[in-house]
């Protein structure tokens, strides 16, 4: 089978050499890559250096072998352009559809995903021009992977990094097996909760639960991958934040309720895969609560926590706004994850059968998910991204269109 055709765009940043790991991925993982760096991106790593790399010839221009038409044809034989890194200058030119060099004519003519994984300074990532570039790309079908937070170039910090190699191969890789031609949730923004909530009893100690997040991350690693606008609000996770999502961190149901209530105003879908603690402790107490002498142990009373679920499924945000729970059942799973469905008012349940095969932090899960239509999807016993894409799958169609 021939490989599939990978272009890396590379454009002027300091970053530049971070896209060597990112080339080093591609191959060794089976990519015929062609790379195509800016000029500006050869002050920073030379032609010889990508050359060597990715065994194909390399320009930047489309004046050499003019006779293969390269300006055309680079494009039009690929599978898949990634732009890492993308500056602001190589969005502005993409979003304008400029074509100056071999690079921005590469973007015209390729009819594959694109992927762009932006690093510059953070006032320029902010600026209202960058921005509205970003979403222009986005709408179009681009995957515009978020920056990452962190240290910049001198002695600045902020959000604007250059996302870590592996992330972005991650999320290339994706794209090109689930062998789409556009990203399916582009121009969408969904939330996912995940994790789970711990609710304080004193300052050392908390009431939680064993959830380990696993479902939650891979759901928003697959909707970022399919393009989607991702807000992941996580609770005690200790997972690093994923490639090109915003992630919110919570620590109670409460704090998570407001978090997701506030990112779902405008989104297309929420996906409830967090456990979010029912009850909390009705008294914090501000001291650690000590023995008592007389070997008795205290008493402590909870109260009901707010119902997110139900309450999204009941006052949707927007019309049409695709709610998804999950539901871990030991007992009667489907008869109890109908029940559950109807009791919440969401749209599909991701019921989960809990036994002997744990979900709780293994890197597998086992599924019905339920269609408040009467639909029911098996999904059979396999890693968590393949449950995290059926989802995607089946909130698709149901999806408000657009105009
Ligand atoms: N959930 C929520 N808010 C809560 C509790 C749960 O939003 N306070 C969401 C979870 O994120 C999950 C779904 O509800 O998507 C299922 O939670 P589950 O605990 O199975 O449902 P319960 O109504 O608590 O049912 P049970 O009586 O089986 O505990």
């Amino acid at each position: 089978m021939a490989k599939p055709k990978v272009v890396l765009g590379v454009s002027g940043g300091i970053a530049a050499y971070k896209a060597c790991e990112l080339l080093r991925r591609l191959t060794e993982s089976g990519h015929d890559v062609r790379v195509v760096p800016t000029d500006s991106a050869l002050h920073f790593v030379g032609a010889a250096t990508w050359s060597a790399l990715s065994g194909n010839p390399v320009s930047s221009e489309v004046w050499e072998s003019v006779h293969e038409v390269p300006h055309v044809r680079i494009g039009q034989a690929a599978d898949l352009v990634v732009v890492a890194p993308a500056t602001a200058d190589m969005l502005a030119k993409a979003a304008h559809g400029l074509a100056d060099d071999l690079l921005t004519n590469t973007l015209l003519t390729a009819r594959c995903p694109v992927v762009f994984a932006p690093a510059m300074h953070t006032e320029m990532w902010e600026h209202p021009a960058t921005q509205e570039n970003v979403a222009t790309l986005r709408r179009r079908g681009a995957v515009v992977i978020e920056p990452a937070v962190g240290r910049l170039t001198g002695v600045d910090t902020g959000k604007g990094r250059l996302p870590d190699p592996a992330e972005i191969f991650e999320v290339c890789r994706r794209i090109l097996a689930r062998g789409v031609t556009a990203p399916d949730l582009a121009g969408r923004h969904v939330v996912v909760s995940a994790g789970g909530t711990r609710e304080p009893l004193d300052p050392v100690r908390y009431l939680g639960n064993r959830s380990s997040g696993k479902q939650g991350y891979a759901l928003a690693k697959a909707a970022a991958a399919r393009g989607a606008r991702v807000t992941l609000v996580e609770a005690n996770t200790g997972i690093p934040d994923p490639a090109g999502v915003d992630v919110v961190h919570v620590g109670t149901a409460v704090q998570l309720r407001e978090a997701v209530l506030k990112a779902a105003a405008d989104a297309d879908a929420v996906v409830m895969a967090a456990a979010v603690a029912d009850f909390r402790p009705a008294v914090y107490a501000a001291g650690k609560i000590k023995k008592k002498d007389d070997g008795g142990a205290p008493t402590v009373e909870l109260v009901r926590n707010p119902d997110v679920l139900a309450e999204l499924s009941a006052d949707r945000a927007l019309p049409g706004q695709v709610v998804v729970g999950f539901a871990a059942e030991t007992d009667d799973v489907l008869a109890n994850g109908r029940a559950k469905l109807r009791r919440k008012g969401c749209d599909l349940l991701v019921v989960n059968e809990v036994g002997e095969r744990k979900t709780f932090g293994s890197e597998e899960n086992e599924a019905v998910v339920l269609a408040a239509d009467g639909a029911e999807t098996p999904v059979p016993y396999g890693p968590k991204e393949a449950l995290a894409e059926t989802v995607w799958d089946l909130v698709l169609p149901r999806l408000r269109a657009t105009t």
